[in-house]
């Protein structure tokens, strides 16, 4: 079976990006928290690293409910981050050093406190007031509809003064947008425009999936019954979703900021977070009109076996045909190094699929620490600050997003010595931290810098098909693209590789010398000639 690539001439197309979460990636004023300041003085690391697109979390103003994704002003910096200026110093910086900004943009909900809202609640017949989705209460006191949130839990509450419900998909600190509304979707274009003329070369657009709701807010079908027991994703699971997200209207709203992006040559990144809906997410991928790129969260929620890495890859390669973005870490998932059991043998597994991400079609990402094979963090039930997933320590996500361990010592190099960081580190070693690992040539960054490396050396592959190779021992997925092979072995045993060729890279310092064998849990990159 082959499948899908095309050549679109794009900036984008050969690149790799990072994923900076700018709160724990580096503090540049001694208070704990990471700002740009702190960011500025680390490009010159992120350029030996090798990444070409940066993406940057929230940093707008805001009260802080969802740690940003929850803006209160779009065209305002969060003074905890620093002023404008700081931030066009890290977009001149970045983009002397080569490399490339793009900066997340939140248009699915606002937080409660940004003025529209403000203004909606103080007069129901103000204009602002249709900028939000809302229901009257019904007579019979249920809820406006069946949906639930992606963070658990009903998606109405009631504003006790009108008497009316308004819709969110997330926190009721964050009220959706009614993107029916020309006038939001002209407000939006003002915001991109904003930050375009800044300098920046894209958005990562949160929620893209979920705009446009259904007009007349149906119900969703129900697969099964649900309970407030149930797990945020089994809640979301217990229900197809064809009136909350991927209305076909969403088209029209990512072709109009296209028309704008490429007056700048700028990256539309969509947070396409849909693993059902394939054809609805190719509409908005594939033309190049709508989306530039849309990540695809399927690696995130991997089975280490060869069978659910190679069917979860294959299903959107062979459902969309262009404009994949590949990641197995975001500061959403529990990092995978730690799903794939921790220690070394997860930081082996995540490499391994770092490599097959790294060789399809389409655009792989990094998220900050990736790179250094970090685990979690570990956080106390006390020290929970992400409102996801309660009073429950595990539920959450801060273990993923804890700071950045640049040096070993108490500041660990990402705050002062004497500063309590915003989460605490969770237990870092000297060895995970990015000074000792830049000095051993056989740590994790250095092995990530490599595949960085290797990958860029291979931009002649782009435009070329996926071949997936069936006839491997079992327990192995690999896939061709050209003249070059990428495989894994996903098993325990080490086994004889068949298919000849030059070894490019592999995950172990032994796989550079034993050329005919792949050992447990390796990963190889191999050029082979054309047959
Ligand atoms: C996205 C973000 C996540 C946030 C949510 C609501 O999924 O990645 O961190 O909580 O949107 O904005
Ligand atoms: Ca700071």
């Amino acid at each position: 079976m082959t499948t899908g690539a095309s050549s679109s001439g794009a900036w984008w197309e050969h690149a790799v990006g990072y994923e900076i979460y700018i709160r724990s990636f580096a503090d540049g004023n001694d208070d704990g928290i990471g700002d740009f300041v702190g960011m500025l003085d680390k490009l010159d690391y992120l350029q030996w690293l090798g990444v070409d697109v940066l993406w940057v979390t929230p940093f707008y103003e805001s009260p802080m409910a969802d740690w940003g994704y929850d803006v209160a002003n779009y065209t305002a910096i969060d003074k905890t981050y620093g002023s404008l200026t700081d931030f066009d110093a890290v977009i001149e910086k970045a983009h002397a050093l080569g490399m490339r900004v793009i900066i997340d943009i939140v248009p699915n909900h606002t937080s409660d406190q940004h003025e529209w809202f403000q203004a909606a609640l103080r007069d129901p017949s103000s204009d602002y007031r249709d900028y939000y989705i809302w229901h009257d209460a019904p007579e019979d006191g249920s809820l406006p509809n069946n949906w639930v949130g992606y963070f658990g839990g009903p998606t109405w509450t009631l504003e006790p003064t009108s008497g009316q419900y308004y819709l969110h998909l997330f926190l009721p600190e964050q009220p959706d947008l009614n993107w029916r509304n020309p006038a939001v979707q002209a407000e939006f274009e003002n915001i991109l425009r904003f930050w375009l003329d800044r300098g920046v070369d894209g958005f990562r657009i949160d929620v893209a999936q979920a705009l446009v709701k259904d007009e007349q807010l149906r119900s969703n079908p129900q697969l099964s019954p649900v309970d407030d027991s149930m797990e945020r994703w089994e809640q979301w699971n217990s229900f197809e979703h064809e009136h909350d997200i991927l209305q076909p209207e969403t088209l029209a709203i990512f072709q109009a900021w296209n028309r704008i992006a490429s007056e700048y040559d700028a990256l539309l990144l969509g947070e396409t977070y849909d693993l059902a809906q394939l054809e609805k997410l190719d509409r908005l991928l594939s033309n190049g009109d709508a989306l530039h790129v849309g990540f695809w969260f399927g690696a995130m929620h991997i089975d280490w076996n060869a069978d659910s890495i190679t069917s979860t890859l294959a299903l959107p390669l062979s459902k969309i045909s262009a404009g994949l973005g590949w990641a197995q870490n975001s500061h959403d998932e529990p990092r995978s190094v730690t799903r794939f059991g921790g220690g070394d043998l997860g930081q082996q597994r995540a490499l391994a699929l770092a490599v097959l991400l790294f060789g399809l079609p389409g655009m792989p990402f990094l998220y900050q620490g990736e790179e250094l094979g970090l685990k979690n963090g570990v956080i106390a039930a006390e020290e929970k600050l992400d409102p996801v997933g309660g009073n429950d320590p595990t539920a959450g996500r801060d273990g993923t997003r804890t700071p950045i361990p640049w040096e070993p010592g108490s500041g660990m190099g990402f705050t002062d010595s004497f500063v309590k960081p915003w989460l605490p580190f969770g237990d870092r070693a000297d060895a995970e931290t990015v000074s000792v690992q830049r000095n051993d040539a056989d740590s994790s960054v250095h092995r990530y810098r490599r595949l960085i490396e290797v990958r860029k050396s291979l931009a002649h592959i782009a435009p070329t098909l996926l071949e997936w190779i069936d006839d491997v021992p079992k327990n192995m997925v690999a896939f061709r693209r050209g003249d070059v092979v990428f495989l894994a072995n996903i098993s325990q045993e080490a086994a004889p590789v068949l298919l000849g060729g030059e070894l490019l890279y592999s995950t172990t310092d032994s796989g550079r010398e034993s050329r005919g064998i792949i050992g447990p849990d390796e990963a190889q990159i191999r050029l082979v000639l054309d047959s």
